[in-house]
């Protein structure tokens, strides 16, 4: 059987009700990297990610700005779409933007190969169809609803939930009552069950997994899902067999869940896209979502409940990641520490430290603090001196003393053989396929650490008048070594990894995971540029 070689990979989509952060910008990255090294492993891609532009969040905020709606969301996505690879259609945007001349483009260096934006004329369509499909087939039904709401969640919640008469989360609610349609989701909760026996991988980490199954054999009740109040969001389409004389707009997360559907060209599931990405021939889920962990319910529960009523595959996989605190503080607006992405980079000295920090700092799944004096320590201690140095002293010295040419090498000694060994059997496919990146860094770390001790054995400084052969031998053993760290860091700090790259020469066909092996190893005698530190270092403030 030949392996499905297409990979889709979304973020969650962004509410607009306020500039982008580290939360933003962390789950971005993640995905990033993970896109990446599905090129590098041979995948075609297809990375989603945009903005949630609909709901009485945006809709109060717009207000609150004293602004349109339509024109307050071009205006907060554009700052979300600066952030990464805008794609085609940002060119009719018509956004007037203060910023609009200092923010620059693809400031988190992403590879997205979509943007989208729930106000965009093909989403509404995809929103409705998949409204029609879960209605034409039995699941939506007229009624009256009154309950709690909490605007910043966008979540309903039921009396028993509240805490001290606020949400689980800390979010004020408010009584809400209004004619509403609801989806029957009180009776997915076995059909959810059985699913989740049967795919146990379906939710990871295993402990967000347990969370989802107790809740889910805790009970499902049916789910409001239009709202009446507001006019900020997807008409519902008519319903004639339940009529209606008041406007239904979507309840925003059937809305917002929708995007993943309509970037792979739903309603019309004949496209190649679909097909392609959203599930195989077989009708087996492709899609990859990932998430912080309070935006799981949505996504493990209420997303396959939807799609199993609209008979529609089901999603591969749902990766929940942790919440990162700054400075040991909760992140916010009162506190006045929201960082934005533009003065993370600044602090961490480019986007790569960045980035590079946020995947090893974090074991996914897990929260994380962003310190600022662990960032300096990680920049410094893995970066810049752990595979920085090691690149940078071996090739000036391949270019000082070996004629800026890679050099050859005839015999192997017992310790070449064993860095050899040790470097043909570095992967990091598991961990990466595990989610797991800061397990994954730390097998590049672990290698480049042992390839340190081996330049600091052989020194070959010092072989250079005594055994000019034997420093050749020991300085092309390390140069190999420094390309497969290139080849597999890349995922990470794509810039700086591609800069050493380039240093030694490697045509840019020849980066992917397949070429690691010895098939592909350095030639000698080709010549190298100059090279240059790629990874400098934090002064401390
Ligand atoms: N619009 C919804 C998602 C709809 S997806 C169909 C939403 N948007 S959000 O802008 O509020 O949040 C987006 C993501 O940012 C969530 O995954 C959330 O977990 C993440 N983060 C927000 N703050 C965060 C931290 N402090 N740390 C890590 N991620 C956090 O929810």
């Amino acid at each position: 059987m030949t392996e499905n070689k297409n990979f889709y990979i979304t973020t969650p989509i962004y509410y607009v009700n306020d500039s982008p952060h580290i939360g933003h910008a962390y789950t971005t990255i993640a995905c990033d990297v993970m896109a990446r090294f599905k090129q590098l492993d041979g995948y075609d891609v297809k990375f989603l990610t945009g903005t949630d532009e609909h709901g009485q969040k945006v809709d109060k905020a717009a207000k609150a700005a004293d602004i349109d709606p339509q024109r307050f969301v071009d205006l907060i996505s554009y700052r979300f779409r600066s952030l990464v690879n805008r794609c085609i259609g940002y060119e009719n945007m018509n956004v007037e933007d203060e910023n609009e001349n200092t923010i620059k483009d693809n400031i988190l260096n992403v590879t997205n190969t979509d943007f989208i934006r729930t106000t965009e004329e093909r989403h509404k369509k995809a929103a409705q169809a998949l409204w029609k499909r879960i209605e034409d087939n039995g699941h939506i039904y007229l009624d009256n609803y009154g309950g709690w709401y909490s605007v910043r969640d966008e979540a309903y919640y039921q009396e028993s939930e509240l805490i001290d008469d606020k949400a689980p989360t800390g979010a004020e609610v408010e009584w809400v009552e209004e004619e509403s349609y609801f989806f029957d989701l009180s009776k997915w909760q076995d059909k959810l069950l059985e699913f989740y026996k049967e795919n146990p991988d379906f939710i990871t980490p295993k402990s967000r997994y347990n969370e989802v199954v107790s809740f889910v054999e805790g009970g499902l009740k049916d789910l409001s899902i239009s709202r009446t109040t507001f006019d900020w969001g997807v008409p519902v389409p008519t319903n004639d067999k339940q009529p209606t004389t008041n406007n239904h707009i979507m309840y925003v997360w059937i809305d917002a869940l929708t995007n993943y559907l309509t970037s792979v060209g739903f309603p019309d599931t004949d496209s190649g896209e679909y097909n392609k990405f959203w599930c195989d021939k077989k009708g087996t889920g492709n899609a990859i979502h990932i998430i912080g962990k309070d935006i799981l319910r949505f996504h493990a529960v209420y997303w396959p409940a939807f799609l199993m009523a609209a008979k529609l595959p089901l999603p591969k996989k749902i990766v929940a990641h942790g919440w990162w605190t700054i400075e040991g503080e909760k992140m916010s607006k009162s506190i006045g520490n929201v960082l934005s992405p533009s003065e993370m980079i600044a602090e961490a000295g480019g986007t790569d430290q960045l980035r590079y920090f946020m995947m090893r700092a974090m074991p996914f799944g897990n929260d994380g603090d962003f310190s600022r004096e662990r960032l300096v320590e990680v920049v410094n201690a893995d970066l810049a001196n752990n595979i920085g140095n090691l690149s940078q002293r071996v090739l000036s010295m391949i270019f000082k003393n070996c004629d800026g040419k890679i050099p050859e090498f005839f015999d192997l000694q017992d310790d070449d053989k064993k860095l050899m060994h040790q470097l043909q059997s570095l992967s990091i496919s598991k961990k990466m396929n595990e989610f797991n990146y800061s397990g994954a860094i730390e097998r590049i770390l672990h290698f480049a650490g042992k390839a340190n001790e081996y330049i600091d054995t052989q020194a070959p400084w010092k072989l250079r008048k005594e055994n000019p052969e034997r420093m050749e031998a020991v300085l092309y053993i390390l140069a190999e070594s420094i390309r497969c760290i290139a080849i597999l860091l890349q995922p990470f700090t794509p810039i700086a990894a591609n800069k050493i790259l380039d240093q030694l020469a490697i045509p840019e066909d020849e980066r992917m995971l397949a070429h690691l092996s010895d098939k592909y190893a350095l030639k000698s005698g080709i010549s190298i540029d100059k090279p240059e530190g790629v990874f400098p270092r934090i002064e401390k403030k």
